[in-house]
């Protein structure tokens, strides 16, 4: 199939600057406005390349073109934050352009596979607290029940909310998220219901707003509880009477949207605090879904670092291994940042690391500090010990294991007769072995406990 690419740009020389070199290149492309784009239309192209689009248009837009590889226009003041959120798939280019800056980032964008739904959107973790999770989705995600994901920072809410669309008869349908906390106040109440033109001042066109572009699928209010008490007042009317108009406009439009909405705040505080509405609050907390903190299931971590490095792998960094020490100085750290922390942990490591190991000791510190509590505890049950770190990475060339699991043995009974000041009973005990078992094993190895034993008695 021959390659596509939608390019929104609304500086007329660039866009055919950037459609001159793309057919050049065996591209076919098509130009869009920006506002126009939808479900659909997105999905048909392979990669989508946004120049300078309208600053208040972009959320709304890019939550219909977040499955596709985005060529951006760097010079475009959201580049930055879209680069970052979308490490992923993301290429940038810089005018005036080049034939080989365009075809190199063509290549790479090719070299990639579009973040398909299914892995983006996929939780990973088979904790119990993610079991009853995924239960809880399943269970709801085919009513239109309206459903309120409480958890901290980072623990996934969103990837709850694409869960719950993605298993919803309104699957096929467009899933539409938007930022409460993040679109100012002033601009909110259009985002939401759209405004018709001249509704104010640089409303030039009517606009569609989130409501109607998520007819039919799913609207998913992000950070419900950054919400303006004078928004939470229409939002409230909308959602108890199923209509809206849009500002300015005097036609009532119904809604058939399913709401998924999601707070890092605790609501029942912010409505204590006079911040929330407690009627609004009652509406969306039909069906209350909590994502677990990562401190909750960190016997989730060793596949959660797998996952991000398979994802970092796709993306062309080298993917690494760490070592079950370092593996375990993760799961005793307390992730104030959950889940999204641990992925960029694991992004900085294979940046620091490429293709290599990761041991306990390569760890940031903060990383590492639950390890020092394990190890100061270990060393003070083992006093005069020097404790022996055991790497469990199988080396490139292979190992004699017999002889390795031997040198193990030998070291931990040295260290036992250490300790138990060359006490073979004593020795033993520390080893879970009978006296007798350990006096073969001194036997075999041909270590002497003579001096101990006369010491230590
Ligand atoms: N169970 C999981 N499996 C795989 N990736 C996950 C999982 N949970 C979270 N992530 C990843 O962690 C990052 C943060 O997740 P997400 O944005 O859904 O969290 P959030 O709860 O909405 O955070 P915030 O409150 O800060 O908005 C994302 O990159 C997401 O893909
Ligand atoms: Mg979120």
């Amino acid at each position: 199939m021959q390659p596509s690419i939608l390019i929104i740009e609304s500086d007329a020389a660039r866009r055919a600057d950037l459609e001159l070199m793309l057919q050049h290149l065996g591209v076919r492309t098509e130009c869009a406005e920006f506002a126009n784009i939808t479900h659909r239309a997105a999905s048909a192209y392979q990669a989508v390349y946004l120049g300078s689009v309208e600053d208040q248009e972009l959320p709304a837009g890019l939550t219909e073109l977040q499955r596709l590889p985005l060529l951006l226009g760097a010079e475009a003041s959201w580049a930055d934050s879209v680069a970052k959120d979308r490490g992923e798939a993301c290429e940038r280019i810089i005018f005036p352009l080049t034939m080989h800056q365009v075809r190199t980032a063509i290549s790479r964008l090719r070299g990639r596979k579009a973040p398909n739904a299914a892995t983006e959107s996929k939780c990973v973790g088979d904790s119990k607290a993610m079991r009853i999770m995924q239960g809880l989705i399943e269970h709801v995600a085919p009513y239109d029940s309206t459903v309120l994901i409480l958890g901290e920072s980072g623990t996934g809410k969103e990837l709850v909310a694409h869960a719950l669309h993605a298993l919803s008869p309104r699957h096929d349908r467009p899933f539409v998220a938007i930022n409460c906390g993040a679109i100012p106040q002033e601009l909110m109440e259009s985002e939401l219901f759209g405004h018709e033109k001249g509704a104010f001042t640089g409303a030039v066109a009517a606009r569609k707003g989130r409501f109607e572009a998520a007819d039919g699928g799913t609207l998913f209010l992000d950070e419900i509880g950054d919400m303006s008490l004078t928004m939470q007042v229409k939002l409230l009317r909308v959602l108890q009477e199923r209509t809206f108009e849009r500002v300015g406009g005097n036609r009532t439009l119904r809604c058939d949207v399913r709401i998924v909405a999601a707070t890092h705040r605790d609501l029942e505080a912010e409505v204590a605090a006079g911040r929330f509405r407690e009627d609004l609050y009652f509406r969306l907390n039909v069906f209350p879904l909590e994502s677990p903190a990562l401190r909750e299931r960190v016997e989730d971590i060793p596949d959660l670092v797998r996952e991000f490095s398979k994802r970092l792998g796709m993306r062309g960094l080298g993917s690494l291994r760490y070592t079950s020490e370092a593996l375990q100085a993760l799961q005793v750290y307390p992730w104030p940042g959950n889940v999204r922390e641990l992925g960029n942990l694991v992004e900085r490591m294979a940046i620091m690391y490429p293709n290599g190991v990761v041991r306990a000791a390569d760890l940031p510190k903060k990383y590492r500090s639950g390890v020092q509590d394990l190890e100061a505890a270990a060393a003070a049950q083992l006093p005069e010990v020097g404790r022996q770190e055991i790497e469990m990475l199988l080396p490139s060339a292979g190992l004699d294991l017999k002889e390795y699991l031997a040198t193990i043995e030998i070291a931990m009974i040295q260290q036992a007769l250490d300790l138990s000041g060359g006490v073979v009973a004593r020795a033993a005990n520390l080893l879970h072995l009978r006296r007798t078992t350990l006096v073969e094993k001194l036997r075999k190895y041909e270590i002497s406990t003579v001096v101990r034993e006369a010491t230590g008695t």
